[in-house]
């Protein structure tokens, strides 16, 4: 069966600040599905970045007296050093600021030139500089005689400038169309719904280019401006593939992208706006964008202007990446916003790792060390409660593929660590412990199963808990070309006779 090419990016981060939790969380995801496809047997390219130009990098900059490329090039080591400990499985790593995105956003603006969708004109309006987003007058909301965004509660300034527009009113119908067109445009269907009824609401023209200031690629033939740093920005997910070669092999393998994963809080810009630029300059768009919640803190969300951050480089060296990558991806729910805190990624590292998956693979693990000498040979004979774990398992097993093609995280890991569970249970009323002195066949086909549900539930976390798996995996012996998901279609993972290597603790239970 000839399997997709996948394209999936994650957001790219302004190297503003230090990064948190917000930006861990919508990396992880994104490297999830990217490391499942993979397993998947499809090709993948995972691409992050750093999002370096506009007002916000500049000011930045000056406060801490640094020309803005300077600033950037420090801190975008920041973030890069971010996706070693996140343990991202990134193909590529791209920064606005370097000569292939320059390339490819001058080639985007003068096709939207050429179309005729860009003119000149005045931006009289309010502008965020920490969102880098306009908002009409209705969207602001006056605090003690301060203004804020009421979408997103930062603060406004009142912009007037000469500026390039976007005829982006005149993609209204042609927007609205495409949504109908592809329905999972954008996932969750609530934010979907969201959009809809932003753009049916009316839609005005997009200023795209700034005058009061320089720091951004600057306008092809008119070097006064500076083009709009969210043009610019989206247009990373195609300097990556090396456009405008169209004829280039990733551009040809990978684009349209299958899918940008994205916070709420920049949907528009990626299900409006970058939709728009792209069928303007004849571009086909991507096929997806899912959109997650916030991570909370209490009720707010989490963010440095609130100071209540839990860092998650602090909680990495704390606890563990596989830990902390189970936490987010099981306990925040893909589609909402989801509080964390220190007390349920205590309880949950618990619950889940330590207790269930940890203690299914170090309990058959050191029992086939203790009375197998690290052997186990698979017999014929297959109890009724053999027969029921199988079943149990494959009717969990059945939708994972789907799930994880929707995007619907947490239904996925519930079904998997469900079958530890199952697992743990199975040992437990089959005790093979009891079977040694008298049924060495039976005691073997139990451990042969445990083995095999094991190496089963190894493979299907691996996208969450790379490192730990992997370790059974490799203890488990499984060869190269089995540690993927093909056992979904009915092929075996382990041997017959099969020969473990020893398998250290995995997650330690905190106290
Ligand atoms: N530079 C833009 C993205 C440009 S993509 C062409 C940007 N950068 S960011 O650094 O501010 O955010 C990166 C990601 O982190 C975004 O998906 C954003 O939604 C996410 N988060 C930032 N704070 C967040 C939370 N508190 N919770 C969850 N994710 C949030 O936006």
């Amino acid at each position: 069966m000839k399997k997709d090419n996948f394209f999936i990016t994650t957001p790219i981060y302004y190297p503003s600040g230090q990064p948190h939790m917000g930006h861990a969380y919508s990396s992880i995801l994104a490297d999830v599905f990217a490391r499942f496809y993979r397993n998947d047997n499809c090709k993948v390219f995972f691409l992050t970045g750093t999002d370096e130009h506009g007002l916000k990098i500049q000011r930045a900059a000056e406060k801490k007296s640094l020309a803005p490329i300077d600033y950037c090039n420090k801190l975008s080591e920041v973030f890069k050093d971010l996706t070693k400990k996140l343990n991202l499985s990134n193909d590529d790593f791209i920064r606005t600021t370097e000569k292939r995105h320059y390339i490819a956003v001058n080639d985007l603006w003068n096709r939207l030139v050429k179309s005729g969708d860009i003119y000149l004109s005045k931006y009289k309006g309010w502008y965020s500089v920490s969102d880098e987003a306009y908002y009409d007058s209705g969207e602001i909301l006056d605090k003690k005689g301060k203004k804020f965004s009421s979408f997103s509660g930062s603060p406004v300034e009142w912009v007037e400038e000469d500026s390039f527009f976007f005829k982006l009113s005149s993609w209204q119908k042609k927007l609205l169309e495409f949504y109908k067109k592809n329905e999972k445009f954008i996932l969750p269907i609530s934010r979907r719904n969201e959009v809809i009824n932003f753009v049916e609401s009316g839609l005005k023209d997009l200023s795209v280019s700034r005058t009061s200031f320089t720091w951004g690629i600057k306008v092809p033939e008119n070097d006064s401006h500076v083009i709009y740093v969210w043009l610019d920005a989206l247009t990373n997910y195609l300097s990556a593939l090396n456009f405008p070669n169209t004829d280039d092999e990733l551009y040809k393998k990978y684009w349209p992208a299958s899918l940008h994963v994205i916070g709420k809080d920049i949907l528009r810009f990626h299900a409006i706006y970058w939709p728009a630029f792209l069928l303007a300059a004849n571009i086909e768009p991507p096929k997806r964008v899912f959109s997650h919640g916030w991570i909370l803190s209490g009720d707010e969300k989490m963010s440095k202007s609130k100071g209540n951050i839990l860092n998650p480089l602090e909680i990495v060296d704390t606890y563990g990446i596989d830990e902390l990558r189970y936490y987010l991806m099981k306990e925040v729910s893909h589609g909402s916003d989801g509080n964390i805190s220190l007390e349920s990624l205590k309880r949950c590292i618990n619950s889940d790792l330590a207790n269930n998956y940890g203690n299914l693979c170090q309990r058959i693990f050191s029992f086939i060390k203790n009375n197998c000498q690290n052997k186990v040979i698979k017999t014929k004979n297959i109890s009724d409660a053999d027969k029921k774990l199988i079943e149990q398992t494959k009717v969990l097993t059945r939708d994972l593929r789907k799930e994880m093609n929707n995007q619907n995280l947490n239904n996925y890991i519930k079904s998997v660590i469900n079958i530890s569970f199952l697992t743990n249970k199975y040992i437990n009323d089959e005790e093979p412990w009891k079977l040694r002195k008298v049924n060495i066949e039976k005691m073997n086909n139990i451990l042969h199963i445990a083995l095999d549900q094991i190496a089963k539930i190894s493979i299907l976390l691996n996208p969450i808990i790379p490192i730990a798996s992997t370790k059974v995996m490799d203890a488990l012996n499984i060869s190269a070309e089995s540690k993927n998901l093909s056992f979904l279609d009915n092929q075996s993972i382990i041997t017959d006779e099969i020969i473990i290597k020893e398998l250290k603790v995995l997650f330690k239970k905190i106290t």
